[in-house]
């Protein structure tokens, strides 16, 4: 058992009672950070700890609602300001009008966070033609979208931050995830694409490629209650806390990371080194495909 003390987490999409810091509490202070799906999971955690090191955020995902909510919450238990705006990151009209709301308002972006996800549970078989564009449209070219929108209308002048959240999916073929794997891998080829041809104009890539984390979308729907079976087969022998991941956000995001470009960090307590992999099992065990 580790001797340092972890932050109590919370299953919902409320801010913490009491957040332990790791890093200096002005880390970010002044910044800007816009964030793709920050109503929700990973990216209302990342808001919320970025808020907490003096940041001021914008978030956007389609569900105004939720985002309002979230923004409401953010801002009262922080002291920060949280912009937030509906956005489909497919399509470009609207992520371009997007980043002119959040620059009108704020004047600058300092901290892009590509997040918004969109995942389920499918073998490729079963995987619909549209299944398959739909994961990629909102993964990879909403992570395009956006990243070009930013660059073109602040950070071609003025450098800035790009952290792209991705998956370890990938890296052993991961069953029943083909959509979502692939187009996490193409994220992690397009932060180094980017990394290489925007660092002459101060712009830093880098990725998060997380594990599973507890409390969110991503696990209810890819663990499919086996979470507890998930968990033993980690080397660390839990999952992700949505704070350890907004914790590493933060740290890509400040000048402790100043020389780092164009890097995907792995957080996910070696789960990929020994999950299992199985496609006959898992595709018995697992939830049915919708269609
Ligand atoms: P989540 O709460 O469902 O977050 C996804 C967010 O993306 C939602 O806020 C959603 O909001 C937004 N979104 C989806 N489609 C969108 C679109 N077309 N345009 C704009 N926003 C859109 O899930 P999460 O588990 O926290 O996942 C967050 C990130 O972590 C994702 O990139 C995911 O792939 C990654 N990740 C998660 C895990 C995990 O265990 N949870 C593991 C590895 C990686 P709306 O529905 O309102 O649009
Ligand atoms: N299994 C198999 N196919 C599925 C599916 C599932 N569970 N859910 C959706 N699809 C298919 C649909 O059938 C459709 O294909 P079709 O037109 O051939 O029938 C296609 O995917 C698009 O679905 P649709 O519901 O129209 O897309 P959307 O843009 O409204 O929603 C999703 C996108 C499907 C990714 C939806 O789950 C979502 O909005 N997710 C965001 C939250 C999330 O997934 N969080 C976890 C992040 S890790």
């Amino acid at each position: 058992m580790s001797a340092i003390p972890r932050n109590t987490e919370v299953e919902l999409d409320e801010c913490l009672s009491h957040y332990k810091y790791v890093f200096n509490p002005n880390l970010l202070q002044g910044q800007v950070a816009f964030i793709t799906g920050g109503g929700s999971g990973i990216g209302f955690r990342i808001a919320e700890i970025f808020m907490r090191h003096g940041c001021d955020t914008a978030i956007a995902s389609r569900r105004l609602e939720k985002v309002k909510e979230s923004a409401k919450k953010l801002e009262k238990a922080t002291g920060k300001r949280c912009l937030a705006l509906a956005v489909d990151v497919r399509k470009p009209k609207e992520i371009e009008e997007t980043v002119d709301e959040v620059l009108k308002h704020y004047k600058k972006i300092d901290i892009l966070v590509n997040n918004a996800a969109g995942n389920f549970i499918c073998d490729a078989e079963n995987l619909s033609y549209n299944a398959f564009k739909t994961v990629i449209e909102i993964d990879t070219i909403g992570t395009f979208n956006t990243s070009k929108a930013v660059f073109a209308k602040w950070f071609k002048q003025n450098g800035g931050n790009i952290v792209n959240i991705t998956a370890t999916l990938a890296y052993k073929g991961d069953a029943l995830q083909v959509h979502a794997g692939s187009a996490k891998a193409a994220i992690d080829a397009m932060t180094k694409h980017l990394a290489v041809e925007w660092g002459g104009n101060g712009v830093r890539i880098n990725g998060i490629a997380p594990g599973p984390v507890e409390g969110t979308e991503g696990l209810r729907k890819l663990a499919g209650g086996m979470a507890d079976q998930v968990k033993t087969g980690i080397p660390l022998q839990r999952l992700a806390q949505k704070c350890e991941i907004a914790d590493m956000a933060v740290f890509l995001s400040s000048n402790a990371a100043a020389y780092m470009t164009g890097t995907v960090l792995v957080a996910d307590g070696g789960n990929w080194l020994t999950s299992f992999n199985n496609f006959n099992m898992l595709k018995q065990v697992l939830p049915k495909p919708k269609i």
